[in-house]
């Protein structure tokens, strides 16, 4: 099995923005793309400087398109994984962010993460434990598994993120998150049980159920 294509070239592009993989995150792929176009469509429309968090930020794909695309915005990054911390900054100067605009903190989920935002983007790991036989062996074999393994039912990290989120939101902040199709129902449930009244979920280009909003 050969290394993915990505990797061997050494970078991805998302949204237009180059994304360097060197440091072997997870690869951007292009369901992320396709509701971060949805968030900065949103972003477009707010007045004043808006704070955001990627949170589960790998690669760094996220924050940073949303940092290329979104003038008066500023981005903490946020992962438990150094490496990709390391994979961060290299893409935050590639693409020429200020400094004063992103912050890196290495975190287990919202373990330090100290103020509110008005946007928090996430990516979370959501391979299902039962899903494992039908996942792409390149991804097993060279994607760092920390990445994409949610354990049972994929929802480990979508669970304990849901269960803190809405502390991290200012008044009028919105989440956007990713996940696998099949957990729509439970994460309806999730939302109940925690008090989340104003959500909705999407498809993605593929016309699978891909990424929620919530608005707080
Ligand atoms: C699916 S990748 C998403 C990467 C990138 N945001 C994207 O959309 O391409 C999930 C990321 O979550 C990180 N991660 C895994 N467990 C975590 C935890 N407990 N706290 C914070 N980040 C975690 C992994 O290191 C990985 O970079």
């Amino acid at each position: 099995m050969n290394l993915p294509l990505d990797y061997k070239k050494g970078f991805k592009n998302f949204l237009n923005v180059k994304i360097e993989l060197s440091k072997k995150p997870f690869i951007p792929r292009e369901e992320t793309e396709f509701w971060v176009e949805a968030a900065i469509r949103e972003l477009k429309k707010e007045k004043k400087k808006t704070h955001c968090l990627d949170l589960f930020s790998g690669s760094g794909c996220v924050g940073i398109a949303i940092l290329k695309n979104i003038k008066n915005s500023y981005c903490d990054f946020a992962d438990v994984n150094r490496k990709t911390l390391e994979q961060i900054k290299i893409n935050l100067e590639i693409n020429n962010i200020e400094n004063k605009r992103a912050r890196l903190i290495k975190t287990d989920i919202f373990s330090n993460i100290k103020r509110k935002y008005d946007y928090i983007l996430a990516n979370p790991p959501y391979v299902a434990k039962e899903r494992l036989p039908e996942l792409e062996l390149q991804v097993k074999l060279y994607e760092p598994k920390i990445a994409w393994y949610g354990r049972q039912q994929g929802m480990f990290y979508i669970e304990k993120f849901l269960k803190k989120a809405k502390s991290f939101l200012r008044k009028n902040g919105k989440i956007f998150f990713e996940f696998d199709p099949e957990q729509k129902h439970k994460i309806g449930e999730i939302f109940k049980r925690e008090g989340y009244k104003k959500f909705k979920f999407f498809k993605d280009q593929f016309k699978k159920w891909r990424f929620a909003k919530i608005e707080y």
